[in-house]
């Protein structure tokens, strides 16, 4: 049969009908396919391909990294956008924001050809020291799951699958492959599960990628528990689960795998080749009914993301345009965060200067992220030198001898280099390497006006130094565009609004992960002993002052908060509550405050952290400008996981309401009743 005759048969299989319900195309295609098939669908081919069935015109299903941008050979030969890191992206608090990055690098999936983006990474930051806190969002389950969910539905927008990763509690890399993460169910549920949950119950993210680690002894790749029990029965994930890239290596066997639903065994067949699970199968091992489950699955991802569709009638993809790059930017510019502004010593008058020293390693220095999954090459990026030589053209001088600037710019920070922030090792230190802290230590004395500028994308300790300067701004690794919007925040041109998704620690053994060595990085087992008092829910319930807090970062004006109400006091069962408050812009620039909401279990039967985030909003207020903002809260807010009885509960009795700039910022607040 020739090829043309045989793509006229197979269209008019009731597979092919796109007016078909998706579940009737499934079943049919799913009775057309051998043993030998499916087992063969499951199992990857070159790298980013789940293998084509020309028999039946299903083409690859291919897949790319990563969580900033798309990234499809290791030359570079295919360029793309290079959007801001995860973490500052999350800095933004901002999930239309989000959502929008998720379609336009949903569209660039769709440009090379390819169907699913192996991103959002959404674990949780445990430790500052982990290679990949660049890479994931934030340290609150909250924050993270509402950011989660806006990126799931934004790639998802243009029919292209979301891969959420690494499931779950791969959150060091020390040990990756081996590693098990010992942990209660009240953390699972209460902080490790949260954004994952709601990526696959708000968002019906089409894929989850398994994690390397054990969880409590048991790989995530043959976690019966975890993916059949939690994923799909409880939580009722319709996709499919596929392995990290290696992750079946150490598992038991074929079967514990299949079994456990995994459907996708990547880059290249290992416990998936065709031998063993032919053996596996005759011997006994699964059923045909398991394996059609796990397959069922695949085929369900591939018709919703048009695999068999008429190109012409999926949406359109697009690449390097100038509206990406501008998305890129503007995540920048809303994630950068200014830490500290002694004397309003930003945002620099440009009218003002004549000399200009702009020195440090990151000054002149690209970003672009070049290790692990991350990994990508776009078509340019403007370094911080460039953007601000452009700024400065004609007007100021720069020059790179503090003494005779009148403001001096150290871009200072880490790498995108293994043992720093980079996947596959986790950092050596969570210094600054030390001629970086001599530099700044040198040059405040040489020029009291000089400004730290961080390129880095985790927290780090600046006791040494923080304290002698008056202005440090953390700019994260920001992109393709990242010099331009450190530019537009240095001079005033972008108001900072960013705020740390994280906590900045003075040391790291205030960190809830560095106790002992049994809490990190372990050893076969690392203990979250911690349980839920993760990061912020740790320094205040255990009272550690901070460098800088969780949901920290300031603005060039001043918010003032005033009026805070509730349309009820008392609650019961299932009822909401509005609270709002007026947020007053009472300094002289317009600017965005992200209001924060946290909730404080006045008195429980179990212990719970001093406060927890519960809402957020961003609101924009030219000077004196005044708004109204409202938060709805349910007894959903208000509860906690009971390990007792193996389910959420909300306690009755008094709940604070703590509303503010930051956590440790609370500016106003009241009380609330739960009745039960
Ligand atoms: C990483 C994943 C990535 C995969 C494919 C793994 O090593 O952990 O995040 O998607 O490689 O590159």
């Amino acid at each position: 049969m020739s090829k043309e005759t045989r793509k006229t048969e197979l269209s008019k299989l009731p597979f092919m009908d796109s007016s078909l319900d998706i579940e009737k195309r499934i079943e049919d295609l799913l009775k057309r396919l051998n043993l030998y098939e499916k087992f063969k669908l499951c199992a990857g081919r070159r790298v980013w391909y789940a293998p084509p069935i020309r028999r039946l015109g299903i083409k690859s299903f291919e897949m790319h990294d990563g969580p900033h941008g798309v990234r499809v050979d290791t030359e570079g030969k295919i360029q793309s956008t290079y959007f801001p890191s995860t973490i500052c992206r999350a800095a933004t608090w901002n999930p239309e924001l989000s959502k929008e990055f998720g379609l336009a690098i949903a569209q660039e999936v769709r440009d090379v050809g390819a169907h699913m983006l192996l991103a959002p990474g959404i674990n949780i930051q445990r430790t500052p020291m982990c290679g990949r806190t660049f890479e994931y969002q934030t340290e609150d389950p909250y924050l993270n799951k509402k950011l989660a969910v806006a990126v799931v539905e934004g790639v998802q927008s243009q029919r292209i699958a979301a891969c959420i990763k690494h499931f779950i509690c791969n959150n060091q890399e020390t040990n990756r492959f081996t590693v098990s993460s010992e942990i209660s169910e009240r953390a699972l549920q209460e902080i490790y599960y949260s954004a994952f949950k709601a990526a696959v119950q708000d968002a019906d993210a089409w894929s989850i990628m398994s994690s390397y680690n054990k969880i409590n002894g048991i790989y995530a790749s043959e976690h019966k528990h975890l993916l059949r029990e939690v994923l799909m029965n409880k939580w009722g994930f319709r996709g499919f689960v596929v392995s990290d890239w290696g992750a079946t290596r150490a598992t038991t066997s074929t079967e514990s795998s299949i079994n456990a639903g995994l459907t996708l065994e990547m880059p290249t067949p290992n416990k998936y080749s065709l031998t063993k699970m032919k053996q596996a199968f005759e011997e006994g091992k699964f059923t045909e009914e398991v394996l059609n489950e796990n397959v069922r699955r695949l085929l369900r991802v591939m018709f919703l993301v048009g695999l068999f569709d008429d190109e012409d009638s999926l949406p359109q993809g697009s690449r390097n345009t100038s509206e990406h790059q501008l998305l890129a930017r503007k995540i920048a510019e809303e994630g950068i965060v200014l830490l500290k502004n002694e004397r309003n010593i930003l945002p620099l008058n440009i009218e003002k200067l004549k000399k200009i020293a702009v020195i440090g390693p990151n000054a002149n220095k690209k970003t672009f992220l070049g290790a692990g999954s991350s990994t990508n090459f776009p078509p340019y990026e403007i370094k911080p030198i460039d953007g601000i030589r452009e700024k400065c053209k004609g007007r100021v001088e720069i020059i790179d001898s503090p003494v005779e600037a009148d403001v001096t710019l150290i871009f200072a920070g880490l790498k995108h280099e293994r043992g720093m922030d980079a996947e596959g090792e986790d950092k050596k230190s969570f210094n600054l390497p030390s001629n970086q802290i001599e530099l700044i230590s040198k040059t405040i004395k040489e020029n009291p006006n000089t400004i730290v500028i961080l390129i880095n994308g985790s927290p780090i300790s600046m006791n040494e130094w923080i304290n002698k300067v008056p202005a440090v701004i953390e700019a994260w690794y920001g992109g393709m565009e990242s010099g331009n919007a450190i530019t537009n925040i240095l001079f005033g041109e972008i108001n900072p609004s960013g705020k740390l998704p994280i906590t900045f620690p003075k040391k790291l053994s205030d960190s809830p992960a560095h106790v002992s060595e049994r809490t990190y990085p372990g050893d076969e087992k690392v203990f979250y002993d911690e349980g839920i008092f993760v990061g912020y829910r740790h320094f205040d319930t255990r009272n550690i002052e901070p460098l800088f807090p969780f949901g920290h970062g300031l603005s060039y004006t001043k918010f003032s908060y005033e009026n805070f109400k509730v349309n009820k006091e008392k609650i019961s069962g299932d009822e909401t509550i509005i609270v709002s408050v007026d947020v007053i812009n009472s300094g002289e620039y317009s600017g965005t405050e992200v209001v924060q909401l946290y909730i404080q279990d006045v008195e429980c039967s179990v212990e719970r952290p001093l406060k927890e985030l519960k809402g957020f909003k961003r609101i924009k207020l030219k000077p004196n400008e005044r708004k109204t903002i409202k938060f709805e809260l349910k007894k959903e807010d208000l509860s906690f996981f009971d390990e007792k009885n193996n389910c959420w509960k909300a306690e009755k009795g008094l709940f604070n309401i703590l509303i503010g700039s930051s956590s440790r910022d609370i500016r106003i607040q009241g009380e609330i009743e739960y009745l039960g």
